[in-house]
Formats: C-alpha cells, sequence, structure tokens
C-alpha cells in the first residue's frame, strides 16, 4: 500500500515512517513543510530506500496537495502534520488554528476529491487515518480514565484545534462516506522530540547545568507512551482498524512531572559524562504554573488491545533509560534542531 504521512518530519511522524520502510512492505510519500520541529535528518536511515519519497508541501496548500495526490496516487493517509505544543499555543494560537483545522479540512477535501478518482475496489479500501490527542478530553480529576467516549473538553488553545479537527473528520465520514479511523494519544517521549517538550528539555537542560523548570507544584499527571509503541500501535489501526472507528493509545505509565523530572535527574548522575551539574537535582526550579494546565491525563487502551492485539512493550523505566541514552549520543542532533530557533526559554506565560 502507498501511505501518504503527513508530519512525516516530525517526532512522531518520522517513528511511523522509520517503522512503515524498515517494518512492513508498504511504500511511503513524506508530505512536509519543515517547520521549526520539522528535521529530514530524522529519516536519514530510510530515506535512501526506493518505497520512500519526500514532498516539501505545507498541508494548507490546496494546491500542492492536490498535485501530491495526482502524482502518488496513495491508498491512505496517515495525517500527523500538526502544531504540537501547548505552551506555543498560548502565545500564539493563530498557527494552530491554520495547520491543525485548516489543514486537516484542507487534507479532507484533497483525500475526498482524489478518493472517487480511484476505481471501486481501492475506493473501498481507501483510508484516511487521524492522529489526535488525548488532551481533546481536557482534564481528569485524580480517579478516572480517558475512554473513546469521553465527552470533549479541551482547555488549550493547542487541544481545540485538535478538537475540532478531529470533529471534521467525523463528519467528512458521516456526510461524505470518507472512510476514516482516529488515534488519540497520550504523552509520547523518545529519540528526535524536539527538546521544548519536559522530557527532552529536562535532559538537554541537564547536560548544560540549566535550570530545570517543573510547572506549578510539580503534580501534574500525564501518561507517558514511548514513541515506537505508538507507531506500532498506528500501523495496527491504519491496517485492521474499523472505519468510523476511534482508538484510544496510552501507555499505561501515570507519573507526576516532579517525579519524572527526578527520575531524569537520577539516570543523568548516572549517565551523563559531564560531572560537574551531580546531583542534577539541584537544578529542579519551581516556576509559574502554565495557564488553563489541565491536572491529569490517563488513557484506557483497553479497546485498541482487545480489538488490535496492541499493547505497549516499553516500560516507562526501560523507555526512559533508553531516551536519556539517546539524547546523550546525540548531542549534535540537539544543537542543529534547535540553532537559532530555540534556547530552551519559558513559552506560553502570555495572558
Ligand atoms: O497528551 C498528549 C499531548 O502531550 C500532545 O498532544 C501534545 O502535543 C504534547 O505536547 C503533550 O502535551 P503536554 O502539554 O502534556 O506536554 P509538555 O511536554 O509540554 O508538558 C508535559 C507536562 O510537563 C505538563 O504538565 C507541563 C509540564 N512542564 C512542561 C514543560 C515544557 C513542566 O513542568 N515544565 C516544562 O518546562
Amino acid at each position: 500500500m502507498k501511505i501518504l504521512v503527513t508530519g512525516g518530519a516530525g517526532f512522531i511522524g518520522s517513528a511511523v515512517i522509520r517503522h512503515l520502510i524498515s517494518k512492513t512492505q508498504h511504500s511511503v510519500v513524506n508530505v512536509d513543510c519543515l517547520t521549526y520541529a520539522g528535521n529530514l535528518s530524522t529519516l536519514d536511515h530510510v530515506s535512501s530506500n526506493p518505497r520512500y519519497s519526500f514532498e516539501k508541501v505545507n498541508i494548507c496548500d490546496t494546491a500542492a496537495v492536490q498535485g501530491v495526490f495526482e502524482r502518488h496516487r496513495p491508498l491512505a493517509v496517515m495525517h500527523l502534520a500538526a502544531e504540537s505544543h501547548v505552551d506555543r499555543s498560548i502565545d500564539g494560537p493563530s498557527a494552530f488554528i491554520q495547520t491543525n483545522v485548516v489543514g486537516t479540512y484542507t487534507m479532507l477535501e484533497a483525500s475526498r476529491r482524489h478518493r472517487q478518482s480511484l476505481p471501486a475496489d481501492e475506493q473501498g479500501a481507501f483510508r484516511f487515518h487521524h492522529i489526535s490527542t488525548d488532551e481533546v478530553y481536557g482534564s481528569l480529576g485524580d480517579e478516572g480514565l480517558f475512554t473513546e467516549k469521553t465527552s470533549y473538553d479541551p482547555s488549550s488553545p493547542y487541544s481545540a484545534s485538535k478538537a475540532a479537527s478531529d470533529h471534521l473528520v467525523r463528519a467528512w465520514n458521516r456526510t461524505y462516506g470518507l472512510p476514516v479511523v482516529l488515534t488519540n494519544c497520550s504523552n509520547n517521549y523518545g529519540p528526535y522530540q524536539y527538546p521544548e517538550k519536559l522530557i527532552p528539555l529536562t535532559i538537554t537542560s541537564a547536560l548544560a547545568g540549566k535550570p530545570l523548570p517543573v510547572y506549578g507544584k510539580g503534580e501534574n499527571v500525564r501518561d507517558w507512551l514511548y514513541v515506537d509503541d505508538h507507531a506500532r500501535a498506528l500501523v495496527a489501526v491504519l491496517e485492521r482498524g474499523l472505519v468510523g472507528e476511534t482508538y484510544n493509545i496510552g501507555g499505561n505509565s501515570e507519573r507526576k512531572n516532579i517525579d519524572v523530572v527526578r527520575t531524569i535527574c537520577g539516570l543523568m548522575d548516572e549517565l551523563s559524562p559531564n560531572t560537574t551539574n551531580r546531583p542534577h537535582e539541584k537544578l529542579i526550579t519551581f516556576v509559574t504554573d502554565r495557564p488553563g494546565h489541565d491536572h491529569r491525563y490517563a488513557i484506557d487502551a483497553s479497546k485498541i488491545h482487545r480489538d488490535l492485539g496492541w499493547t505497549p512493550e516499553e516500560s516507562f523505566t526501560s523507555g526512559l533509560r533508553k531516551t536519556v541514552q539517546w539524547y546523550l549520543s546525540n548531542e549534535d542532533w540537539c544543537r542543529q534542531a534547535v540553532a537559532d530557533r530555540y534556547s530552551g526559554e519559558r513559552l506560553g506565560l502570555k495572558s
């Protein structure tokens, strides 16, 4: 199957492409406009494969997107392209509305048009897979889990834009019969994540001896999912998920932020070649909380386990150790990823 992957130069998209090229026989067309967080070096191991091709295209550009469909005639779309950083959405929501809402609309319309041009059997096989987030469900209290039936209640401009895009995808299924599947995932972590998110920011700041900012009291809880586990889940949903269905994907690894940061500090004490900052815990700095900060996310992933047999393979302990080791071995990648773009400053405080 030829799969058009949007956002394939990003953190999760590149993990999906590495998985598709190295573990399946599918072909991939990577559509990415290379924003600050996009980086083609994440695909160095697979980019020379004849089953891989790249199109530098913005998903909001209708004509360019249609051109990609006409040239490549894919049988599936995995739509991952998105502005994803909550703090940036607080400072500047506009890009989030453009890429996440308008971009998804553009992809849906181009997919609908393209599908109509396919032979009947391929029209039936065509899939539009929308990759989304558990943040659309809002915040949990200390108990309970998000299921696929949890009502939407987004808190940030980012999560509201993803909720809007989920609604568009379901509407294109109900109104136009576009064969869609949706997934909503918890917090991803692993190699190649842009060092603005909690885990890579903490590792790279600890390595540089910089303060490790913890929002509020660090009591907020996230459910951590290793990115390669997520990539496997996404391919399972694309290949075997039922049209119109949603699947929640989570790592069964709930942790308070402060515990995540302390664990990273312990790993840095053990693994970092730079001994001057030990113990790294002394770098922890409690800072002003994020506006609208969701208290807790936790996924009930029993549906994807029951229906598709997927389960996470990586424990948080093993995944976090691997991740710290990867960042320590790939300092050049991190330096290039942030060069002239981001120096670790606090984002998302604008009122
Ligand atoms: O739940 C899935 C979502 O996870 C994805 O949809 C988002 O794209 C992704 O960015 C992530 O959202 P979060 O806001 O949970 O991730 P972030 O890494 O920004 O923050 C994780 C937690 O750590 C959150 O409670 C805020 C806190 N935090 C974050 C940063 C960057 C800190 O305490 N200090 C920090 O410096």
